[in-house]
């Protein structure tokens, strides 16, 4: 049988007799595109290959352009020119099918970020995660508070466990930058999520604007990875008037429905102390700081709401066992199990198991096939709970990722299992299967301007991932680094 060099892979494809000769040029004469209302799912679509060319159906532009991201993957995997006739019905497993790039602690050009959405909308990835705030940047331009662009948006050095470049790192995105980024998902049917973390992994905003902290003492930036002390103060009104007043201008720029508010690692001793927090607790009637937290991310959520827009926040949040139902809750590093605790209340989640779907730590330590094979529906998500899992989303964090080049290689090809699992369905997914669709495919990602990790590392032998474990935490983090990790990991 034809092999079909298709990740994510089709729900039903069957191979008919006969071929289509690829012509010398463009195929696109010879591509069909039809809009059928009859084709149920915004996705969907159905694609048949016959002698004479490529006909792709589906009820939306979106559903047609998913088919093209196939029929682009056929052409360039076809073996001596031809293309089996065949007929592909497809559409995907999960609503929301997410990859996450940090742009706090290294930004990518405008031209590098296109790149990679190109790459995800080859694998038919449909919510692009923009992490744009942290301790080490702040890298969104907004009018209303300038400072965070002179201030926040420049850190004096870059420290990342054993880097160390000694000279300031700046830049943020203009507000054009970023609609351009928009409208170049929008063509790619991506929607941006936009992500403000709070009220922890706040340095920059505090650094700009040190009176929105418990203390209101002057900070710099953070040059390193890691936790901090330092958050939003929740006691403080004018906290939530600076949040607004972001939000106001990140609305108007991201007209996604969900708009990301972070939440996680924050540490509650400044809270503990901060006589503004405590009044706030006795007021709302919170019984512990984890309550404050909710507070927080509830009356964030409650200005969004009124702005018809819905907050996403990690998983931490869900601590206070008070957030409102509506909001969604994204699972990254949850030992106590709230995110299947949430589903089965109905709430809605988003999968992005550390262990398995953080792209920036080595193939020694997450292997290609672990993030393939695991199952986002996890256990202790009850049976009738399931349609609470909107879907998955891959992460790249980049402390240690500087280029294009560290961001294709960390990236690729495990965001391609990521996609298919979220794509396709599990009982279709087949691991040796899936490794030799990847590798017909590693030539055209690289004509993208992608080249992914090469196929020898995907899946390191045992003997070489003790070996690959040590030089990566060798190169990347230092012992200090780790114990500070350790600390405010108990702290929080
Ligand atoms: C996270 O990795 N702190 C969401
Ligand atoms: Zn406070």
């Amino acid at each position: 049988m034809a092999v079909v060099n298709v990740v994510p892979v089709p729900l039903r494809t069957v191979i008919k007799t006969g071929s289509f000769t690829l012509p010398e040029g463009s195929i696109m004469p010879y591509v069909t595109k039809k809009i059928d209302k009859n084709i149920l799912g915004e996705e969907t679509y159905i694609l048949e290959v016959t002698g004479q060319g490529v006909t792709v159906g589906a009820s939306t532009d979106c559903g047609l352009f998913r088919g093209w991201q196939t029929i682009k993957q056929l052409v360039n995997t076809a073996e001596g020119g031809e293309l089996p006739c065949m007929k592909i019905e497809d559409r995907p497993r999960f609503a929301f099918r997410g990859f996450m790039i940090d742009s706090a602690r290294h930004m990518q050009t405008l031209d590098e970020l296109k790149t990679m959405i190109d790459a995800a909308a080859l694998f038919k990835f449909n919510v692009f995660h923009w992490h744009l705030s942290d301790d080490q940047g702040f890298r969104m331009e907004i009018e209303k508070y300038p400072r965070l662009m002179e201030v926040g948006s420049v850190r004096a050095s870059s420290d990342f466990g054993n880097r160390h470049v000694n000279e300031p790192y700046g830049g943020y995105y203009t507000k054009e930058d970023m609609r351009e980024v928009v409208r170049y998902c929008a063509q790619r049917y991506i929607d941006v999520i936009p992500e403000m973390d709070m009220p922890g992994h706040t340095t920059a905003m505090l650094a700009s604007y040190p009176a929105l902290s418990c203390s209101g003492e002057e900070l710099p930036l953070r040059t390193t990875g890691g936790i901090f002390p330092e958050i939003l103060c929740a006691g403080k009104d004018e906290t939530f008037a600076f949040i607004e007043g972001v939000l106001d201008e990140v609305m108007e720029v991201f007209p996604s429905r969900y708009i990301h508010i972070g939440g996680d690692e924050a540490p509650k001793t400044n809270w503990r102390k901060c006589p503004a927090c405590q009044a706030r607790m006795v007021e709302e009637g919170l019984r512990d700081e984890e309550e404050l937290q909710g507070y927080f991310a509830n009356r964030v959520q409650d200005y969004l709401r009124a702005h018809g827009r819905t907050a996403v926040c990690w998983n931490e949040s869900l601590k206070s066992g008070m957030l409102e139902n509506d909001m969604i809750a994204q699972m990254w590093m949850d030992k106590e199990g709230l995110s299947a605790d949430w589903a089965n209340s109905g709430g809605k989640v988003i999968v992005s198991d550390f262990f398995h779907y953080y792209t920036d730590y080595p193939y020694a330590m997450t292997s290609l096939s672990k993030t393939y094979s695991y199952e986002p529906v996890v256990k202790g998500i009850e049976p009738a709970a399931e349609e609470n899992v909107l879907g998955v989303s891959a992460c790249i964090w980049t402390e240690y990722v500087e280029t294009l080049e560290k961001m294709a290689y960390m990236t690729f090809p495990r965001f391609a299992a990521v996609a298919e699992t979220g794509w396709s369905y599990a009982a279709l997914k087949d691991r040796p299967d899936f490794l030799q669709r990847m590798r017909a495919l590693v030539p055209l990602l690289k004509k993208m301007g992608v080249t992914p990790a090469p196929v020898a590392e995907w899946n390191p032998h045992p003997a070489k991932k003790a070996k690959n474990m040590v030089a990566f935490f060798t190169e990347n983090i230092n012992g200090d680094m780790v114990r500070a990790f350790i600390r405010s990991k108990k702290e929080v």
